[in-house]
């Protein structure tokens, strides 16, 4: 079966969607996007990554007008997995959304330029060997622009931060900024000192994960002592446990950062009861739409 993607307006096979070399997306990086965990079909906290992609479009002033409801959009994202035969399983569906195709000038183009929007779904297997040893992660100076807190595709920092952390054997890289651990080239990250469960808070240098969130409301249920403040790279050598979060990862566990093993060099057990917090939210009613 081929592989069916939706793009401005239309269902159709992914080899036979293309974009304008005019879009804005493909010129500038002028766009946002969105990836949303599916189980069985339904989004697994959609309504907090649709929250996320407005405050996207707002912080890049993308007007909502020209594209679909919300209600459409979820709709959207439950036919595209249907199509796709992926009603049961996990996937994620990637959603972009850039301000449309207009002769190369920076500024915004003038009149009414329809914003290009583009849905696609991949079946994941979620990464549970890597959970079970832990991942290797390096460190690195966060060479991102000030404004994080928006997931655009502008991600060439994120690119050459992971193409850093695969060519070091490592599945990840932990950036720091003025001696602060800021996130993870793709995923949020979490460290525990003193038995207190750290991380960065919200706000203009880190992207608020809808993972990273439900990280912290699985940490709190769980009775963990958690702090929103940021790691330092000087406290680094002190943690008990490493780990990051996202959409496809969960809370995986880094047990390796740099030369440096993170504990006993196994996951330790705040990422421990984490993995079995998550296989359960991910299939709790309540976070499914
Ligand atoms: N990355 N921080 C950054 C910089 C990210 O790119 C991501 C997600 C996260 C975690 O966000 P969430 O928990 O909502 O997935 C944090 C996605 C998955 C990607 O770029 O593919």
């Amino acid at each position: 079966m081929s592989e069916i993607v939706w793009l401005d307006g239309q269902f159709l096979p992914r080899d036979e969607a293309r974009i304008a070399v005019d879009d804005r997306g493909f010129i500038f990086g002028d766009g946002i996007y969105e990836v949303t965990r599916c189980v069985d079909g339904r989004l697994f906290e959609g309504r907090r990554h649709l929250v996320r992609m407005h405050a996207g479009l707002e912080g890049i002033r993308i007007a909502a007008t020209h594209l679909p409801s919300d209600a459409e959009l979820l709709a959207l994202h439950h036919e595209l997995l249907a199509r796709n035969g992926l009603t049961v399983g996990q996937a994620t569906v990637y959603l972009q959304i850039t301000r449309g195709a207009a002769p190369r000038a920076h500024q915004f183009p003038a009149g009414d330029v329809r914003p290009t929007l583009f849905l696609s779904a991949t079946r994941i297997t979620p990464a549970e060997s890597l959970r079970a040893t832990g991942a290797r992660a390096v460190l690195l100076p966060d060479l991102r622009w000030a404004r994080c807190d928006l997931k655009t595709v502008n991600l060439l920092g994120a690119v050459l931060a992971k193409q850093r952390a695969v060519e070091a054997g490592a599945q990840e890289a932990v950036l720091h900024r003025d001696g602060v651990v800021t996130e993870g080239s793709i995923t949020n990250v979490f460290g525990v000192l003193d038995g207190v469960v750290r991380t960065h808070p919200v706000g203009t240098r880190i992207l608020r994960g809808v993972t990273r969130d439900v990280t912290l409301e699985l940490l709190h249920a769980m009775g963990q002592p958690v702090e929103e403040r940021a790691l330092l790279v000087e406290e680094l050598p002190l943690v008990s446990e490493l780990f990051y979060t996202s959409t496809t990862q969960d809370a995986m566990p880094i047990v390796l950062l740099d030369e440096r093993v993170i504990g006993d060099g196994t996951p330790g057990p705040v990422a421990r009861r984490l993995g079995a917090a998550f296989a359960a939210a991910l299939t709790d009613p309540a976070r499914l739409t």
